[in-house]
C-alpha cells in the first residue's frame, strides 16, 4: 500500500514520488494552506495541500484519526522542524484515499494528553496509539528478545508450565477457577511456576527459563498488577555465585542491547541486615546518600521520656542528616515530613537545626555532651538539619527509609539516567507472623537455609539465614530467588518449622515431597519482574504504562468491564450459587 513509512523520508528524498498511509494526527489551516500530520507507528510526516490543489475540498473535510492513503511528491519544507526526524520535508499531495473515517476521539491522542487514567483505560486502543505508549511496548519487546537470545545462547530451554494448577498455601492469595467436571473443586492460577520449575530440575532439564504470566490476588499498587510477567529461571548443579553471574550477564546484555548503556559487574552485594540498617528498607535506592544513622549511643543519657522508653525497650533512635536542610525546610515543611513518617506508624518526627547552635523540637533536652556527640557523629556543619525517629526497630527503619526516599525526590538528588543494580542477600529464613503466632517462610518454604543453619531450623528458627537473594534496581525489588532445598529431611524440617503438620504437607505438597525422593539435583533459580524492569527502563511511574491491557487500581478493566456477572446457567453448570 505504501512506499515509505511516516518516520522515513529525509532531505535526500526530495523530488521522489511516494505513497504514505496513516492516521490524521493533526490538521491545521494556516493562511489558506492545509497541513496534515500523518502518523503511523514509525513517526509523523507533514502533508501539504494548497488552495489551488483539486484535492483541497477533500482534505478540508478530513478529521482527526481518519485513516488515509496519500500519494504525491516530496518537497523541501520552507520552515524546517528540527524536533521531527522528517522535519526537513513535506509531501505535496496529488492523490488521496480515505481508508477509514473516525468519530471525534474522546481524548487527545499525543504524548501529552489531557485524558485521566480512567478514560485512557476505557479507550485503551486509542491510548495505545500514543507514541509514548507504543515506544514503551517496543522497548518491552526488545527486552524479551534480548532475554530469549541470552538464554538460548547458554543452553537454556523455554518450557511452558500449566496455568491451571493446585492451590498451595504461603505467598499471596490465589485466583481460583471452579471446575465444571469436578463440582466443588477448584484450580488455582499460578502465583509463579515455582514447583513446576523445580520438578523440571528433578526431571533432568538442568537449565530452564520461561517468560511467564503469574497471577496474584493482592492489593494493586503502581508497581503491582494482578497478572504480571516473570522472567523465570532455574538451574541444576549451581550455587549462589552461578546465579549472580548468570543474571548479571543477562542485565548487561539487556542494558547494552536496549538502552546502549554499559553496566559494571559484579553488582554490589549487601546483606538484608545492612540494608535495613543503612537504608531502612530491603530494596534501597542507592542513587543518593541520606543514609540512616543510629543515634542510640548519642542519646543514651537524654532526659526525654520518649527516647528513654524506646532505649529501655531495645528500640532504635535513628536519624537522617540533611545537608543544608535547615534553610530549606520550614516548620510547615517539617510537618509534611512528619506526616510521611506517621504513615508508617512512627509516633513523631523530632528535628534539630544546627545554625550557630541547636534549635528544634527536642533542643530543650540537649546537654552540652549530647550536642558535642551529635556534632562529632554526624560531622555537622552550619545549616544542617537532623530528622529523628525513635521507635521499635521495624517502625524506626521503615518510616525513615520512606522519608529518605521522599527527601531524595524533594531535594532532586536522584539522577534519572542512573541504573543502580545491587544484590540484597543473607536473608533471615523466617518472619514471625503475629496474626497466626507462628514463623512463616520469609521467601518460600523451598528456600535452602545456609549450610550451618540446617540443624537450627527447629531449635533456633530466628537465627537461621537463607541462600536467598533479591536483585534491586533504583529502589524497586526487581527479582528474587534462592538455592532450593534438595534434601528431603531438610525440607521436612522446614515445613515443620512453619507449623505445617504432616497431613497438611501431604495434602498441599504431597506430589512435590514425593518427587524429592527420586534423586533431586542441587538446584536454584530466580524470577525477575519483567513489567517492573520495563517500567524502570522506560522511566515510567506505573506498570500500567508498560502493559498493553492492564487492570485499574481497583482490579477492573474499564474497557471490557471485567470482572462481570455471569449467567445463572453458567453458575448452575459449575454447581455454584451466589449468596446475597
Ligand atoms: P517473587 O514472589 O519475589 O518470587 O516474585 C519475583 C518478582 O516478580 C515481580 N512481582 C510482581 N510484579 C508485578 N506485580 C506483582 N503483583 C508482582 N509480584 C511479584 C517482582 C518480584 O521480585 N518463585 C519465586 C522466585 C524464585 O524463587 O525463583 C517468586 O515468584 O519483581
Ligand atoms: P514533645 O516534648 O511531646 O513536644 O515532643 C518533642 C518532639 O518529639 C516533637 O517534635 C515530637 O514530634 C517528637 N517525638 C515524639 N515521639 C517521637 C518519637 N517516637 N520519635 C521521634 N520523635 C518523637
Amino acid at each position: 500500500m505504501r512506499t515509505h513509512n511516516n518516520g522515513e523520508l529525509r532531505y535526500t528524498d526530495v523530488g521522489k514520488e511516494v505513497s504514505l498511509v496513516g492516521w490524521v494526527s493533526k490538521r491545521r489551516n494556516l493562511g489558506g494552506i492545509i497541513f496534515i500530520d500523518l502518523r503511523d507507528r514509525y513517526g509523523i510526516t507533514q502533508i501539504v495541500c494548497k488552495p489551488e490543489n483539486p484535492l483541497y475540498s477533500v482534505l478540508e473535510n478530513v478529521k482527526n484519526e481518519y485513516v488515509l492513503k496519500v500519494s504525491g511528491k516530496v518537497l523541501e519544507r520552507e520552515s524546517k522542524n528540527k524536533n521531527l526526524p522528517t522535519g526537513d520535508i513535506e509531501l505535496d499531495v496529488q492523490e488521496v484515499k480515505i481508508l477509514s473515517e473516525a468519530e471525534n476521539p474522546p481524548m487527545i491522542i499525543a504524548d501529552v494528553t489531557d485524558a485521566l487514567e480512567d478514560l485512557r483505560m476505557k479507550y485503551r486502543y486509542l491510548d495505545l496509539r500514543r507514541p509514548v505508549l507504543q515506544n514503551n511496548l517496543f522497548l518491552r519487546h526488545n527486552i524479551t528478545k534480548a532475554v530469549r537470545n541470552y538464554f538460548d545462547a547458554r543452553d537454556f530451554v523455554e518450557i511452558e508450565t500449566p496455568v491451571f494448577g493446585k492451590s498451595t498455601p504461603e505467598g499471596a492469595r490465589d485466583y481460583l477457577v471452579p471446575s465444571r467436571v469436578h463440582p466443588g473443586k477448584f484450580y488455582a492460577l499460578p502465583q509463579s511456576p515455582q514447583l513446576y520449575k523445580q520438578l523440571l530440575m528433578i526431571s533432568g532439564f538442568e537449565r530452564y527459563y520461561q517468560i511467564v504470566k503469574c497471577f496474584r490476588d493482592e492489593d494493586l499498587r503502581a508497581d503491582r498488577q494482578m497478572e504480571f510477567t516473570q522472567i523465570d529461571v532455574e538451574m541444576s548443579f549451581v550455587d549462589e555465585e552461578d546465579i549472580y553471574e548468570l543474571i548479571e550477564g543477562m542485565i548487561v546484555k539487556i542494558m547494552k542491547d536496549v538502552k546502549g548503556v554499559e553496566v559494571k559487574t559484579p553488582f554490589p552485594r549487601i546483606s538484608f541486615e545492612e540494608s535495613m540498617d543503612r537504608f531502612g528498607t530491603d530494596k534501597p535506592d542507592t542513587r543518593f546518600g541520606l543514609e540512616l544513622i543510629n543515634l542510640n549511643d548519642v542519646f543514651s543519657e537524654i532526659n526525654f521520656t520518649v527516647f528513654q522508653n524506646v532505649l529501655s525497650d531495645n528500640g532504635l533512635i535513628k536519624g537522617i542528616k540533611v545537608k543544608g536542610g535547615a534553610g530549606i525546610y520550614s516548620r510547615k515543611e517539617i510537618d509534611r515530613l512528619t506526616n510521611e513518617v506517621k504513615k508508617y506508624k512512627a509516633k513523631g518526627l523530632a528535628w534539630l537545626k544546627y545554625e550557630d547552635g541547636f534549635s528544634g523540637s527536642i533542643s530543650k533536652f540537649l546537654t552540652p555532651e549530647i550536642e558535642n556527640a551529635l556534632v562529632e557523629k554526624l560531622e555537622l556543619e552550619n545549616d544542617d538539619l537532623i530528622l529523628i525517629v525513635a521507635d521499635e526497630e521495624k517502625i524506626a527503619n521503615t518510616s525513615l527509609g520512606n522519608l529518605r526516599n521522599l527527601l531524595g525526590r524533594d531535594l532532586n538528588l536522584i539522577d534519572k539516567n542512573r541504573f543502580d543494580y545491587l544484590w540484597v542477600n543473607n536473608w533471615p529464613s523466617f518472619d514471625f507472623d503475629e496474626e497466626s503466632n507462628r514463623y512463616v517462610a520469609a521467601h518460600h518454604p523451598f528456600t535452602a537455609p545456609k549450610d550451618a543453619d540446617c540443624s537450627k531450623l527447629l531449635t533456633e528458627p530466628e537465627k537461621c539465614h537463607s541462600k536467598c537473594y533479591d536483585i534491586v534496581l533504583n529502589g524497586y525489588e526487581l527479582g528474587s530467588g534462592s538455592i532450593r532445598i534438595h534434601n528431603q529431611d531438610v525440607q521436612k524440617a522446614m515445613f515443620k518449622a512453619i507449623g505445617l503438620s504432616d497431613e497438611e504437607v501431604k495434602e498441599k505438597f504431597g506430589f512435590f515431597v514425593e518427587a524429592l525422593k527420586y534423586g533431586t539435583p542441587p538446584h536454584g533459580g530466580i524470577a525477575l519482574g519483567l513489567d517492573r524492569l520495563v517500567m524502570i527502563l522506560c522511566g515510567a511511574s506505573s506498570l500500567r504504562e508498560v502493559i498493553a491491557f492492564p487492570k485499574s487500581a481497583s482490579a477492573m478493566d474499564p474497557m471490557s468491564e471485567a470482572p462481570s456477572q455471569v449467567t445463572l446457567d453458567q453458575l448452575k453448570e459449575l454447581k455454584l450459587e451466589i449468596k446475597k
